[in-house]
């Protein structure tokens, strides 16, 4: 089977400013990491050192065939205290924006990817309504001082995330900061109490969704005031839910709850950035293990690549506006079970784009092997491994096939093998 996708097609690989420039001190999930006792298997630390090498990281994103990039700026660098806005970071950022055009590269920037300032976390973080306006003056500053070089951003990363895990049984349905011993010590480190602490993924999942949801919707007005002239979404982590008989109810719940509330508010978005790595499939009592016979992945989720079919179908569905898949692929050492979710999962995204949805562009997770967050730097993502030590970048075999379908636009079920 060959392919040829749309003209201007947009292809590229992501990443998030926490999980690859390295030591983001004044930061919510710096502390957490560091803290005695953290449920994180491991410190972020220099990660990959992306703050210094971010022209080696775009150029060779460029070299592999992509023409985008999907990364982060990260708020405890650009605003460390409160008010007080660094414009050497933003320059950085500039610096960085730059490059990728200088480079041939289309930057789709994201504001907020899971951390947040140290500062605003210890006064209510995403648990309280304080941080509306100060998410929205971080955003303002920002596109006032990179929204020229900005080709499409993302507002806010996975708003719906906690309420997702919560309800594929995952988190717990209160969140998991009262029932971690070391979130007191952390939130004693940031400065505040436990229950004014409100790292984003730990708190109340459903306060955080309100809250976020919220946020998302002002920023978008207030990015789109500023310079430049981009389309601007949020991106939502959809897995593809499934029923078996007897879990109807707990699959619409969870539609509802986690996809629904913010697909009916991208009525006003230019796009929503689906962002897809397995199924979750519901039955009678809730929440469903692995399925006999599939493969399980570090992560604990089942290898299901086809899952980008279903949830583009109902994010198009629902919202109504154009799609990009924001973030696609899979943690794993193997990097031929990288080649193999690839290969089933474009051929998932043709099905759809065949059935006439607008989908715009196709972002891989990830450019690189990276800080995946509490599981450290077990699982790999990237389609370029990182050495540890040495920081030296290696792209594996998926980086090659997959740029070749970038660069070319085509995609060809027999060499993507
Ligand atoms: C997040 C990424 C993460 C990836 C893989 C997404 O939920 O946006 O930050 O690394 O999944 O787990």
């Amino acid at each position: 089977m060959t392919y040829a996708f749309p003209d201007g097609f947009v292809w590229g690989a992501a990443t998030a400013a926490h999980q690859v420039e390295g030591n983001n001190v004044a930061s919510d999930f710096w502390v957490m990491e560091n803290t005695p006792g953290t449920m994180f298997q491991e410190p972020s630390g220099d990660a990959c050192d992306q703050l210094h090498r971010y022209p080696e990281d775009i150029a060779l994103l460029r070299s592999l065939g992509f023409g985008s990039y999907r990364l982060s700026i990260e708020w405890a660098r650009i605003e460390p205290e409160e008010g007080r806005f660094s414009v050497a970071a933003l320059e950085h950022y500039r610096r960085v924006l730059a490059c990728c055009h200088e480079k041939g590269v289309l930057p789709c920037v994201t504001f907020h990817h899971f951390t947040s300032p140290c500062w605003v976390a210890a006064d209510g973080g995403w648990e309280s309504q304080a941080i509306v306006d100060r998410f929205l003056r971080y955003c303002e500053r920002a596109t006032a001082h990179l929204g020229d070089l900005i080709y499409m951003g993302c507002t806010i990363n996975e708003a719906n995330l906690p309420v997702s895990l919560a309800l594929a049984g995952v988190l717990p349905r209160q969140g998991l900061k009262g029932l971690a011993p070391f979130m007191a010590e952390a939130a004693s480190r940031c400065g505040t109490t436990l229950d004014r602490f409100g790292p984003f993924l730990l708190g109340d999942p459903f306060k955080t969704r309100d809250v976020m949801l919220e946020a998302h919707c002002r920023a978008r007005d207030v990015i789109r005031s500023g310079p430049g002239d981009f389309p601007v979404g949020i991106t939502l982590a959809m897995q593809d839910l499934v029923a078996v008989p007897g879990g109807e109810a707990h699959l619409a719940e969870a539609r509802a709850e986690s996809f629904d509330v913010f697909l009916d508010a991208a009525a006003d978005d230019d796009f929503v950035g689906v962002q897809t790595y397995s199924r979750t499939r519901y039955g009678p009592d809730g929440p469903l293990h692995p399925e006999e016979g599939v493969p399980v992945l570090a992560m604990g989720y089942e290898f299901w690549p086809s899952a980008l079919e279903g949830t583009l179908r109902y994010a198009a569905e629902r919202s109504g506006v154009p799609l990009y898949v924001t973030e696609n692929g899979i943690g794993t050492d193997d990097d031929e079970q990288r080649v193999a979710y690839y290969r089933e999962a474009l051929q998932a995204l043709i099905r759809c784009l065949d059935a006439g949805l607008d989908v715009r562009g196709y972002f891989a997770w990830s450019l690189l092997d990276n800080f995946e967050w509490i599981h450290g730097y077990g699982p790999k993502f990237g389609l370029v491994s990182v050495d540890r030590t040495t920081q030296q970048r290696t792209p594996k075999r998926s980086a090659g096939l997959l740029g070749d379908v970038a660069r070319s636009g085509r995609f060809d079920s027999e060499s993507f093998a």
